[in-house]
């Protein structure tokens, strides 16, 4: 039940009728008992920026932004964090009290911490991490690796000048490697992760060797539609811890949650199974 004096937050995107972020806000704000609402905001691109402004009039705590706003909310916000602006993306927007848009990205903090949470051995970061993919899902993984201190990350994707540029926007110890190389890049690494849109529901699987992976590394997909892909399949068998993506996802919306009602609110089974209903219609 909400009051008059409810804090407000949604998420803003076009279509938005597919967003878990509705379901996966309420569920927390049920949980604490907060008095707060999250709303879906279905806003066409040619509104967004008058949107965005009209927030602070309607007392908006603020809002997640979500495809296909994000990266023009980075250009429209009064203040951009900078992890967004290496991410190149805003996805969580608060109102600040002089009615500021302040733009942030909590992806990179929700795969560090769906990582932490799930495996609970970070010395597999004191070894060398193998990105695939160099698109804006890669930006983020790469933003939480360097600023977690992973010692070396090697970059493959099918478009090498694409790891390349992506590279060279990132001050960290970065190595572009070859998708052909892909072997040798695993050899000795103690974490994958795959950020291409391989192995996503409607798109062909990832279909790579993991055979010189070391068997104790974590192998972390980032897809969760389907929540088990073949990659993490492949990894299940011969013995790899594996995360899905699912977890990033619900850990990512935890900053957003606690910017605008003022609990960090925790990730655990009963959540993930709520939403897993969501998303299975
Ligand atoms: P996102 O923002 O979700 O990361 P994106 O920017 O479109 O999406 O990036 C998709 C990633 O999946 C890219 O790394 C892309 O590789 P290219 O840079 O070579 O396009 C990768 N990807 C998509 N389809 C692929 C395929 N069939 N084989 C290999 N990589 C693929």
């Amino acid at each position: 039940m909400i009051s008059g004096k409810a804090r407000l937050a949604g998420v803003m995107g076009w279509p938005v009728s597919h967003s878990q972020s509705p379901r996966l806000h309420g569920f927390w704000l049920d949980r604490y008992a907060i008095d707060g609402a999250y709303v879906p905001l279905p806003v066409e691109p040619e509104n967004f920026e008058a949107a965005l402004r009209a927030l602070p009039k309607l007392g908006f705590a603020g809002v997640n932004v979500t495809v296909p706003h994000k990266e023009a909310a980075l250009g429209l916000v009064d203040e951009v964090d900078p992890v967004a602006r290496q991410i190149g993306a805003v996805n969580t927007i608060v109102v600040k009290e002089d009615g500021a848009l302040a733009g942030f990205n909590t992806d990179a903090f929700g795969f560090m911490e769906n990582l932490l949470q799930t495996c609970k051995t970070p010395p597999v970061l004191d070894r060398p991490a193998v990105v695939l993919g160099a698109g804006g899902a890669a930006r983020a993984v790469l933003a939480s690796l360097i600023d977690f201190g992973v010692p070396e990350i090697h970059i493959v994707n099918r478009t090498i000048e694409r790891a390349e540029a992506l590279s060279q926007s990132f001050d960290g110890p970065l190595r572009v490697q070859d998708w052909k190389n892909l072997d040798q890049a695993l050899e000795g690494a103690g974490l994958l992760v795959n950020t291409t849109s391989l192995g996503m529901t409607g798109k062909p699987p990832l279909e790579i060797s993991l055979g010189t992976l070391p068997t104790d590394a974590v192998v972390y997909d980032i897809v969760y539609s389907p929540l088990k892909t073949s990659l993490l399949e492949a990894a299940e068998v011969r013995g790899n811890m594996t995360i899905d993506g699912l977890g990033m996802l619900l850990h990512q919306a935890r900053s957003g949650f606690e910017k605008w009602f003022g609990t960090l609110p925790e990730v655990d089974d009963e959540l993930r199974q709520h939403v897993l209903k969501g998303l299975n219609g």
